[in-house]
């Protein structure tokens, strides 16, 4: 198996891509012949030129790159299209979400094709290289302060002027996992004030490092699973975050939310009354929309103003900095791709043994 394809997304809804022309030079190097299709990166400015140059290989059509590909890299499921082109018993690599693209996925491994969703990858540390879920998360949180400050209608830093002081913005960041440390390292570095609640304690020392105040839930014990991620909180835990936000609320400019729990909906942390407490001018950056969101109100793509307070949140924010978010992301593709070749005999190998291999590969039906 030595071709590699990729296509062009559905640019209405995602515009990362999964090869950059540095990544073609590394595949080459590995005797990989990469195919890619006609104005592949255009709408993100980088030019077929530039992946010659490194030697890939161009098709005018999808068709072409999928039927004769026999390792395919993408972002997102391929449409039900795209997936009848794909040849039997080749690979498929990328991010995707075992729930929504069940049928295309069952559709798939029947043909034999192996399928492997970076969304699935353990987090230990030697596969922190191939880690999309972080390498994105940690761009997504800077962008959601971005976006925010941009719908904010006064300046971030303090300013002491001869005309008077301007005060500085209150950020407040709900959830300090990946996007959340980097939302408070963005708000940070724009001259913000920052705190920040989680239900982790080990959360505390980060978001201190980072110059962030941290809001302890009173009572609260430590919700955090031995894989380092978080547990659902009991119903006094609730209580007591309720209690501590609805303060903190009316004190803050712009709020980040960024609550999740793996593979459940996302817990819902702002309540109606809390954002109808909040200043007029105020913002909520709803990361979690796309599972179900952590405040009311929130809707994906769209900005809803309830009693002066803008409720915003992006079905794909990193389709906003598709540039730096596919560089990553292309970075960890190949790491994932250099993972399953067998150095010694330069070719991809399978080792079902391999905890990454297992844990990310689907070859039956879901
Ligand atoms: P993560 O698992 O690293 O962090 C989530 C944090 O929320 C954890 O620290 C966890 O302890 C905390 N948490 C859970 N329940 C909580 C509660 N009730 N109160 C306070 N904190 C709580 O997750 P990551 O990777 O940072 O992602 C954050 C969110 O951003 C997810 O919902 C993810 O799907 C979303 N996201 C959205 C994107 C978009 O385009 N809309 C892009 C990338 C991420």
């Amino acid at each position: 198996m030595k071709i590699i394809g990729s296509v062009i997304e559905d640019l209405a809804e995602e515009k990362r891509i999964s090869i950059t022309p540095d990544i073609v030079k590394k595949f080459s190097n590995l005797k990989f012949s990469v195919f890619l299709q006609k104005n592949y990166a255009e709408h993100i400015g980088i030019k077929d030129e530039e992946y010659k140059n490194n030697g890939a290989n161009f098709y005018n059509s999808a068709k072409e790159v999928l039927e004769k590909s026999e390792i395919i890299l993408k972002v997102n499921c391929p449409s039900n299209s795209e997936a009848s082109l794909i040849k039997d018993k080749s690979i498929l690599i990328g991010q995707f979400d075992s729930f929504e693209n069940k049928d295309t996925i069952n559709k798939l491994t029947k043909r034999n094709i192996k399928i492997f969703s970076l969304s699935l990858l353990p987090r230990i540390t030697r596969a922190q290289s191939m880690d999309v879920l972080s390498s994105q998360a940690n761009l997504a949180g800077y962008r959601a302060v971005i976006e925010s400050v941009e719908e904010y209608d006064k300046a971030v830093p303090m300013m002491m002027t001869a005309a008077g002081t301007i005060t500085p913005a209150k950020f407040l960041i709900i959830g300090a996992g990946v996007a959340g440390l980097q939302a408070i390292a963005t708000a940070k570095r724009l001259g913000g004030i920052v705190s920040a609640t989680d239900v982790r304690t080990a959360a505390k020392e980060q978001v201190e490092s980072l110059g962030g105040k941290f809001l302890s839930v009173e009572g609260s014990e430590n919700l955090e699973t031995s894989g380092g991620y978080a547990k659902e909180a009991g119903e006094d835990f609730k209580k007591n975050q309720a209690k501590l936000l609805k303060d903190a609320v009316i004190k803050n400019d712009i709020i980040i939310c960024t609550a999740l729990i793996p593979g459940k909906k996302a817990p819902r942390i702002l309540s109606e009354d809390m954002v109808n407490s909040m200043k007029p001018g105020s913002i909520i950056y709803d990361l979690a929309v796309n599972q179900g969101g952590n405040s009311a109100f929130s809707e994906a793509d769209k900005i809803k103003l309830i009693k002066g307070v803008k409720i915003m949140g992006a079905k794909n924010i990193l389709s906003n900095l598709a540039s730096t978010a596919s560089s990553l992301y292309a970075k960890n593709l190949f790491n994932f791709v250099y993972n399953l070749y067998d150095k010694k005999k330069e070719e991809i190998y399978i080792d079902k043994e391999d905890e990454i291999i297992k844990q990310t590969l689907i070859d039956k039906e879901l």
